[in-house]
């Protein structure tokens, strides 16, 4: 049934459990202290919660680098919180998924340790092999300037074995049907305790061909169906949202033409050439994106985002485009990584400009697909650039003005809080917002509350409406014949912008201001003009003739503000 496809129109919320909040106050996030945050999660109107790795780890890759698929890290609490935990969201109407990393797996885990022992474990070739150092050995990092190679001798296997990230997480064989069976159990094992999906990880390393010969690797996209296959026969509405940066020309081999592949994907397309728009003031390699990754299978939805856990990757620029978005938003070679990305926050990057943030997540929230946020941004949380990598952008929670910022009773933080500067959390935290009308989070929590009401967006189709100004974006939707419109004035400076909705006859006279009693109404010749702030942003719900007469009040109201006849 189509109404059972929630994440269409749902708000999706992703948080690592180690730093969100620690209640035994050893210092370290665990499944105790999620619960007792799960209240402020509903209250701020998140649907779906997405947690990072949790599963017994090393931690040499903040978690995905898994030794156990079959638990909880200790650190974190146990199965049994797992499941209170699940549970704690079911009762609140959220759904949860979790990561499924299954590319690759820890160099710790029993089953490496077992391939490597002998050539004849039943587990040798789990993993990808060679006897001598493959020609392809220096190609294909993902990590260039950390990473050396994606091939490492190992000692005591006296072979070489393939990893596409870092050398403690060896590439698991994906073609083995023996791999693909524990795949399809671990995600068995898993929607069991309740959850309602996954967020696979690298999905295409996972698919493509893997081996000292391959030179360039080609995806086995149908290994995708069989993913989806069995967990639709395990559970109906459960989802997996894909992590692949990849081309638009792809993208339906990722979605499979009937829908039968990937229910989700994060729009890796569109989130780079948002970050150009932004740093831009041009809204045109935007719009070429929106319409560049439009076709899709009508169950299929975009995961829209705007920071992750990970660096802000630029690589699908151009060079040029790439240098500007580098200049505005991270010009120190501090706050760039990989030689592709900025591995800042989101906050520090517009430079803590509430216009500019909030223009941001205006549009993270009406492009097409489903938005997810990463925590900490709804209270525009900093950044702490002396950490390694990207930990950076993976420090604990901010609370309250309590030390360590109320995430934990320990003064010693598995990440330091940050406690300096204006991202410090003495002016940062989530009890100081809560208190104040005018606070990020409260803007988040209502720009949410109104984003669940224009379902528009997430079940329509979308159309780019022209104006004559590149840095004023114009988009509308329609579904089941309502329509829904949004302004974005990527420009500091105030514009002057016209256009006509396009809809036939009356329907596109009136434009009902959904976040502020502004209404629009079009003059004689059908034409709206609006004038924008710099950076300044509006969401209307058009409203046509019978929509007139149903609402005479905001008719009335209107008509009163703009002195227009009705
Ligand atoms: C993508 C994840 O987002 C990233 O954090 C991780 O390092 C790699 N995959 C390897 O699992
Ligand atoms: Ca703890």
């Amino acid at each position: 049934m189509i109404d059972d496809l929630w994440y269409k129109n749902s708000v999706f919320y992703c948080l690592s459990v180690g730093t969100f909040m620690d209640a035994n106050g050893d210092g370290i996030g665990d499944f105790k202290g999620l619960l007792r945050r799960l209240d402020y999660l509903q209250g701020l109107g998140v649907t779906a919660i997405w947690l990072m790795p949790f599963q017994p780890s090393p931690h040499k890759d903040d978690g995905y680098d898994i030794a156990d698929y079959y638990g909880v890290d200790p650190r974190y609490g146990s199965l049994g919180d797992f499941v209170e935990f699940t549970h704690g969201c079911r009762q609140r109407g959220m759904r949860v998924i979790i990561d499924l990393v299954v590319n690759h797996t820890s160099d710790q885990h029993p089953w490496f340790l077992d391939a490597r022992s002998s050539p004849d474990s039943p587990y040798r070739d789990w993993y990808v092999w060679a006897d001598k150092k493959p020609a392809n050995a220096g190609k294909g990092m993902v990590f260039p300037g950390v990473q050396k190679s994606t091939w490492t001798r190992d000692k005591v296997a006296g072979a070489w074995f393939f990893h596409r990230f870092y050398d403690f997480q060896p590439d698991l064989n994906t073609s083995n049907p023996h791999v693909q069976a524990e795949i399809l159990k671990i995600m068995g094992f898993w929607i069991q305790l309740g959850v309602s999906g996954f967020r696979m990880d690298a999905v295409p390393f996972v698919i493509a061909t893997k081996g000292a010969k391959v030179g360039k690797p080609i995806e086995q996209y149908d290994m995708l169906r069989s993913f989806r296959e069995f967990l639709q026969w395990r559970q109906g509405n459960a989802v997996i949202l894909a992590e692949a940066n990849v081309l638009p020309e792809t993208d339906m081999e990722y979605f499979g033409d009937d829908g039968d592949r990937m229910h989700m994907m994060f729009n890796f397309f569109v989130n780079q050439n948002l970050f150009y728009a932004l740093a831009s003031a041009d809204s045109r390699p935007l719009a070429k994106a929106l319409q560049a990754t439009k076709p899709r299978p009508a169950t299929a939805q975009w995961g829209l985002f705007l920071r992750n856990h990970d660096e802000l990757d630029l690589g699908r620029l151009t060079k040029a485009q790439r240098e500007l978005v580098f200049e505005k938003f991270g010009p120190d070679k501090t706050m760039q990584l990989y030689d592709r990305g900025i591995r800042r926050r989101l906050a520090p990057m517009l430079g803590g400009d509430r216009r500019r943030l909030e223009l941001a997540y205006s549009l993270m929230f009406t492009l097409p697909g489903t938005p997810v946020i990463r925590y900490g941004d709804e209270i525009a949380m900093g950044d702490n650039l002396d950490l390694p990598e990207r930990n950076c952008a993976r420090t604990p929670m901010q609370w309250s003005t309590e030390p360590q910022a109320g995430f934990t009773k320990s003064d010693r933080p598995c990440s330091p809080v940050i406690d300096v500067g204006p991202y410090g959390y003495e002016h940062v935290n989530v009890a100081k917002q809560r208190r104040d009308p005018n606070s990020m989070l409260n803007w988040t929590e209502r720009v949410i509350r109104m984003r669940k009401e224009v379902p528009e967006v997430g079940w329509g189709d979308f159309k780019v409406i022209a104006t004559r100004d590149p840095s004023v974006l114009v988009m509308r939707y329609d579904w089941r014949n309502n329509s829904v419109l949004f302004v974005h004035n990527l420009d500091e400076k105030p514009r002057e912008v016209s256009f006509a909705v396009g809809l036939p006859g009356d329907a596109g006279k009136l434009l009902v201001n959904l976040l502020s009693e502004d209404h629009s109404r079009a003059n004689e010749r059908g034409k709206h003009t609006l004038v924008l702030e710099g950076y300044g942003y509006r969401w209307y719900r058009v409203g046509g003739l019978d929509y007139l007469l149903k609402r005479s009040d905001i008719d009335a109201d209107a008509k009163g503000k703009t002195g227009h006849p009705a």
